[in-house]
């Protein structure tokens, strides 16, 4: 074989080679390098074939030497679209190893306002208690009307109310400041026995501070059938306080005054030796019943209305109850679930 004919093979040898090392390569590390120093480098592969070319005849040289350029453009070429498709699929730090599992995504979760609604309403569920949801827009007539709290009553006054412009048929309207309007709705809309809370939004004016909001959540609840008793109303709450803050939970029941319930009471529960109130209680006033159809002397029944935000807070000792609606990652993160 002339100098000329080995030289020619060399180069299609080279190729070769050079092309299926760089293949094997995966990684923007020292061995691309190594690669590139090795084949193109001033001492590398390529400048050998160079070298040897000085030593062939003037006319073959006129053959070999551009087929001698033209590797050394494809090589260049095939190194840099190499490492740049490497780069593109794995990270800065130069090193991708694919058997590591992927890049955590944060998730979100519920709201603890959602959590501690769910959770009473759990705890009424399991004892047959049904959920509805309600309106936060009401209207005069069920805010207050029907839940017998007449417009020159005291009571109205205890509320500061966001009145809406938007009145239908000389109804005006408002965004209910408590979930009792509720009551009304369902007993409308059904037959006894019933047996329903109702979660949801509620709104005041009022100024917030550490225990008060302008918007909060309630839960209202309403049991009416033949023959309820007031015994029914506090073995009820009764049990709910021993689901959600344990068996051995101690509750005291004390007389409170709501205008749509006769005997009305408050329901305490002993927390870190202090009695603390959590909700409003009472028999479904005679008068509620008959705005809304019923016979008092056929059905009775029970109402109730829980501050589920306040009972979270006694739960997850949470001191300010302005926590829940400023969207504060550190605040809401801890209650995953
Ligand atoms: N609606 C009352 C409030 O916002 C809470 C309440 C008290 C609801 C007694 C009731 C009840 O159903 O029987 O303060």
């Amino acid at each position: 074989m002339t100098n000329t004919e080995s030289i020619l093979s060399e180069i299609d040898e080279l190729k070769q080679i050079a092309l299926s090392d760089l293949d094997k390569l995966h990684a923007d590390d020292d061995q691309l390098e190594n690669w590139r120093i090795s084949y193109l480098g001033r001492n590398g592969k390529l400048s050998s074939l160079m070298k040897i070319l000085a030593t062939i005849p003037n006319d073959d040289k006129r053959l070999v030497g551009p087929k001698i350029n033209d590797l050394k453009d494809q090589l260049n070429k095939t190194f840099v679209d190499h490492k740049n498709n490497i780069n593109k699929i794995e990270d800065k730090s130069g090193y991708f190893d694919n058997s590591l599992p992927g890049l955590n995504l944060s998730s979100g979760n519920y709201h603890p306002t959602t959590l501690i609604i769910r959770e009473i309403c759990q705890a009424f569920g399991s004892m047959g208690f049904e959920i509805l949801e309600g309106k936060e827009i009401e209207t005069e007539k069920y805010n207050f009307d029907l839940l017998n709290i007449p417009s020159d009553h005291p009571a109205r006054d205890q509320w500061d109310t966001i009145w809406l412009n938007a009145s239908t048929e000389g109804e005006k309207h408002l965004l209910r400041t408590h979930t009792s309007p509720m009551q009304a709705r369902i007993m409308e809309n059904k037959n006894p026995p019933i047996r329903v809370v109702v979660p949801g939004k509620c709104y005041r004016y009022e100024a917030t501070d550490a225990t008060h909001e302008w918007e909060f959540h309630q839960i209202e609840g309403l049991a009416v059938d033949k023959d309820i008793s007031f015994s029914e109303l506090k073995g009820t709450l009764f049990e709910m306080a021993r689901k959600i803050f344990g068996s051995d939970q101690k509750v005291r029941f004390r007389c409170d005054f709501f205008p749509f319930v006769e005997p009305g009471v408050d329901m305490s529960i002993l927390w870190d030796g202090k009695w603390i109130e959590i909700l409003g209680a009472g028999m479904v006033h005679p008068k509620v019943l008959s705005g809304v159809g019923y016979d008092p002397s056929e059905v009775s029944g029970f109402a109730f209305g829980i501050g589920p935000e306040r009972v979270s807070m006694l739960k997850n000792k949470i001191k300010d109850i302005r926590n829940f609606h400023i969207n504060d990652l550190r605040f809401l993160s801890q209650f995953v679930r």
